[in-house]
């Protein structure tokens, strides 16, 4: 390993280059967000300009995946002009045993869902840190809401025992704004027993958009590691 450089980083960079590098020419790429898939547009884009890959087309999940495929030089196409995606490539902020996920620590999950769930094969791209025994663990559970409806969504998801908190914005006043215009509620959960009802229970709040419970979408987890000093990658 090299001397001073952020482990963590480390395993990020080793992860999304080895799912930049299942990448096929003529892919449909949905292209997800976060400082590990960062990692993965920026080496499919390096694989794309080198000429060791061609004709890949990206489906961006959020504004920073849009601006990193541009600087990388992966052209980009909207869900509208294709049929089908063949892989995507999205990190997670936590994973259990059975591939299911909590995601949008990036406030991205939304999009991420979409484009995730339409992929033929979705490979998640994580650092060691991110695996739990169970959901809601280590991490709280994003919920995407209509501005507008913040107030009976909170009274509705502490009724179901969770405890909600609005996410408020880091280097910008006030509450954070999706890509789409809308708040998040952070939920902590005691126990996360059932990821499949919970997540539909919580969909269908009136004023919810989606929540970041991602279940039986996952296809491939690639994990990052730092063993000995060394960074590998192996598949969960
Ligand atoms: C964004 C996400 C991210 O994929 C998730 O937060 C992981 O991010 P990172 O790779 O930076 O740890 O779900 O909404």
């Amino acid at each position: 390993m090299t001397a001073g450089v952020d482990p963590v980083k480390l395993m990020k960079q080793q992860v999304g280059k080895a799912a930049a590098e299942r990448v096929q020419s003529g892919s449909i790429v949905g292209l997800g967000t976060g400082s590990t898939t960062a990692f993965a547009i920026q080496y499919l884009g390096e694989r794309l300009q080198s000429g060791e890959i061609q004709d890949i087309k990206g489906i961006p999940t959020s504004f920073q995946a849009i601006v990193l495929a541009r600087q990388y030089g992966i052209p980009l196409v909207g869900l509208d002009e294709v049929d089908h995606i063949d892989i995507a490539i999205d990190g997670a902020d936590e994973v259990d045993p059975n591939k299911n996920l909590i995601k949008g620590g990036g406030a991205a999950h939304t999009q991420e869902k979409i484009v995730d769930s339409l992929a033929d094969q979705f490979i998640v791209v994580v650092d060691s840190s991110k695996l739990v025994d169970k959901l809601g663990s280590t991490f709280l559970l994003p919920v995407e809401v209509l501005p507008m409806a913040v107030a009976p969504v909170m009274r509705a998801i502490a009724k179901l025992g969770g405890k909600p908190e609005l996410r408020m914005g880091v280097k910008k006043a006030g509450p954070v704004v999706t890509d789409q215009g809308n708040l998040v509620v952070d939920v902590k959960f005691d126990q996360i027993d059932n990821p499949g009802e919970l997540e539909k229970t919580l969909n269908n709040i009136p004023g919810v958009l989606e929540n970041g419970l991602f279940v039986g979408v996952a296809d491939v987890i690639l994990v990052g590691e730092v063993k000995d000093g060394q960074a590998s990658v192996r598949e969960f």
